[in-house]
């Protein structure tokens, strides 16, 4: 794995070396979990694709396995191993994902009958879908004699069930349904769901369909936004009964892992905010989010929380409780850190707003803001986040709906990653790339009134990398 560099992540997902996009295939087999992602071996750029590998027994500690897809020559993949997903087979660990051959989008399907996960046998009978579907109409782009890929199975009622992510000619996206009893003919069943360009995007990638019961929830990523739809699915079509982002930040192209326990553990793909010659020279690009826990609540809504066990990086902490905050009266915590958890509940009073400062030099000359205002939006604020000019610096905001309880802000800061949980509700993951070695103070302040941050708790992560 490449070494120290203080932007590089310790206990996010990262690819040893190179280049990582999409979670793939995440599966908890024989006790243990398995991260696959889109990864590129030969350099820190999206060229030709691979699965690459992780694998941990807690979901915090992880250590790197061999590459486990990789472009066949001669195959319908051989220009690239794109975006799927692993199901159970009656035992038999069964990948399907995409081949990219030409300007031709794949369904391919892999098996491994080896306990780790670490070799996969290509079907013969590679494509398993060879004919775009006719109705609706698949979208022809220059680069693509169809947008036709990513691939989230599921079994229901004892048949095989698969979504494929398209854009529909002259509309918008669509999440495409197909059904199969041995994963291999695949039968068209037509669109659960599909979007309207304006407000949904041309193209949905890598759609992913939830099931929590008495609701189901759809996400799809359209090339901006990972928009997801709650509602409900019933014989091969959704009704939408709630929309919004599953994140408002760097994050995209998400995919969830169902454990043994029964809870839904879903990482997104966090996206560099800085240039492509920065991504060269540091050797490495892209990231995956912390693992969250996706639950309904009971009002309906949508909770994402970080996985429990992430507890268990846990290091030096701090605690305060009932900390006043006047205006323009910086206070700064005695954990420094580019590495570190920060649970707060802040109270505004009659601030304009609360600033969390994060990766902050002595001098304020480096810092990032996470500014909650009292318009009730939360903001992460790039604007003097890094002195160097490759790094993105537009602000990133969300709006947090108004609560008559105070905010709940539970942040987790990684190198160059801020990733922001509001009331258990809205996350925003950002990137930011502090120049300075100083860059590792943590501070609150208030601004235009009195604030009071109730309680807080900041940890020290340890790193989770076993190579
Ligand atoms: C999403 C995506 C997928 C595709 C993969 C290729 O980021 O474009 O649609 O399968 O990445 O790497």
């Amino acid at each position: 794995r490449l070494g120290e560099d203080p932007h590089r992540p310790g206990y996010h997902v990262t690819p040893p070396a190179n280049w990582l996009n999409d979670p793939n295939g995440l599966v908890h087999w024989n006790g243990r979990y398995h991260v696959f992602y889109q990864y590129n071996p030969t350099g820190p750029f999206h060229g030709t694709i691979h699965w690459g590998h992780a694998v941990s027994d807690d979901l915090v500690h992880w250590e790197d396995r061999p590459v486990a897809l990789s472009p066949s020559p001669d195959g319908p993949d051989r220009d690239g191993c794109w975006s799927g997903c692993t199901v159970d087979d009656d035992g038999v660990a069964t990948i399907l994902y995409t081949g990219g051959r030409g300007t031709e989008q794949l369904p391919c399907l892999a098996t491994s009958t080896d306990e780790s996960l670490t070799s996969w046998v290509k079907d013969p009978e590679n494509p398993v879908i060879d004919e775009l579907p006719a109705e609706p109409e698949v979208l022809r782009t220059e680069d693509w004699d169809g947008e036709f890929r990513d691939h989230c199975v599921w079994r229901e009622d004892g048949v095989w069930h698969q979504l494929i992510g398209a854009g529909m000619e002259g509309g918008g996206g669509a999440a495409l349904l197909y059904v199969s009893t041995d994963l291999r003919e695949w039968t068209y069943r037509g669109p659960i769901l599909t979007g309207d360009r304006d407000s949904a995007g041309t193209v949905w990638e890598c759609p992913e369909l939830l099931n929590f019961g008495e609701r189901q929830l759809l996400h799809v990523s359209n090339y901006e936004d990972v928009m997801y739809f709650l509602g409900q699915y019933d014989d091969g079509k959704f009704t939408v009964e709630r929309r919004g982002k599953l994140d408002h930040g760097d994050f995209y192209a998400p995919q969830s892992m169902w454990t043994d326990d029964g809870r839904t553990l879903t990482w997104g793909w966090v996206q560099e905010a800085r240039d492509v010659g920065a991504q060269w020279d540091a050797g490495w690009s892209g990231s995956l989010s912390v693992p969250r826990e996706l639950t309904l609540a009971e009002d309906g809504g949508l909770r994402q929380r970080p996985a429990a066990a992430l507890t268990e990086l846990r290091g030096d902490g701090e605690h305060r409780e009932n900390l006043r905050l006047r205006a323009d009266e910086g206070r700064e915590l005695d954990v420094q850190s580019r590495q570190f958890e920060l649970k707060a509940t802040v109270r505004l009073e009659d601030a304009d707003a609360v600033e969390l400062r994060v990766l902050e030099t002595p001098d304020g000359e480096e810092q990032t803001p996470i500014r909650y205002t009292a318009a009730s939006e939360v903001v992460v604020d790039r604007t003097q986040s890094s002195t160097t000019p490759e790094a993105t610096t537009d602000s990133q905001r969300m709006t947090v709906t108004p609560y008559d309880a105070p905010l709940s802000l539970h942040v987790f800061v990684d190198g160059s990653i801020v990733e922001v949980f509001a009331n258990q509700r809205h996350c925003l993951t950002s990137r930011v790339y502090p120049e300075r070695t100083d860059a590792t103070g943590i501070s609150l302040a208030a601004t235009g009134g009195t604030a009071t941050v109730t309680g807080l708790d900041c940890w020290e992560l340890d790193s989770a990398w076993r190579s």
